[in-house]
């Protein structure tokens, strides 16, 4: 029996995680073990992401967060900065037709403003070319760090605190959330980071409090969508216990 079909009827819909957001690392280092440039890694990491979209929406995951672009990629080699825009806009490009037939509705996080004029045009087509499909919403993290969302939220508390809409005592975790760029969107309940690294490198600080971090090895392009519903299956061994004893949830 098709392995994918047999792990996936494990599932059902309370076992299914609501959020899923992942740290697409290692499209360099792939490349590089293979001679080539970069770049190629990056090409390849396409792939990847078709992969587990697809994946995603066939097992009815609500939320699927991408890390595609950080606030300190940035820094990297101008030439590498370039290609990756370039790759962007063909992906959104080649994929909206998938998108739209799928249900799929693409969101994006980060300091769009930043984005080159021809990224922020075919992601804004796209975005509103699927605003109102109903199935998985896909999050594209894109010059994205947690740290500029959270100082983002700090500078609008501190400006309707200014303009007395906001009282200090009536700030709590609630009034937090809200403002971050992912308002309306539950936490992830799964973090996944492929590429070998054990850290989360400014992403989503806060909305992970209590996901379960998965840290694989392989790398970026060569993830696909039975990696993601091996790490689901794994995450439903775990137990969740949000701060309270395992004895309090076992009661429930
Ligand atoms: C992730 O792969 C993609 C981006 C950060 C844009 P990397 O480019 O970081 O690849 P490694 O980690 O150097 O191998
Ligand atoms: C994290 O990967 C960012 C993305 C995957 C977009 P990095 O490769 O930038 O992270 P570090 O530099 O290894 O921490
Ligand atoms: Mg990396």
């Amino acid at each position: 029996m098709n392995s994918w079909l047999e792990k996936k009827s494990k599932l059902t819909p309370e076992t299914t995680p609501v959020h899923v957001a992942i740290i697409m690392d290692g499209n360099g280092r792939w490349a590089k073990n293979q001679g080539q440039e970069r770049v190629f890694g990056h090409q390849h990491g396409v792939a990847a992401v078709r992969s587990v979209i697809e994946g995603a929406a066939e097992l009815g995951i609500r939320y699927l967060t991408l890390y595609a672009f950080s606030t300190e990629n940035w820094n990297r080699p101008r030439a590498e900065v370039d290609a990756l825009m370039t790759l962007m806009v063909k992906a959104i490009e080649n994929e909206l037709d998938e998108f739209i037939e799928n249900n799929v509705r693409l969101q994006v996080i980060g300091d769009f403003a930043r984005l080159p004029e021809e990224c922020r045009t075919a992601l804004q087509n796209a975005i509103n070319k699927s605003a109102n499909n109903t199935g998985l919403t896909v999050v594209l993290a894109l010059s994205y760090s947690a740290r500029w969302e959270i100082t983002q939220m700090a500078r609008q508390v501190a400006t309707a605190a200014a303009e007395h809409k906001l009282l200090a005592e009536d700030i709590d975790d609630q009034t937090v959330a809200s403002l971050l760029a992912t308002r309306n969107m539950p936490d992830p309940d799964i973090l996944i980071r492929t590429g070998g690294e054990c850290r989360v490198s400014n992403f989503l600080l806060w909305q992970i409090a209590y996901a379960e971090l998965f840290f694989v090895d392989k790398m970026w392009p060569d993830f696909r969508k039975d990696d993601l519903l091996e790490i689901i299956l794994r995450y439903n061994a775990r137990e969740r216990r949000f701060g309270k004893t395992g004895d309090q949830l076992q009661s429930h």
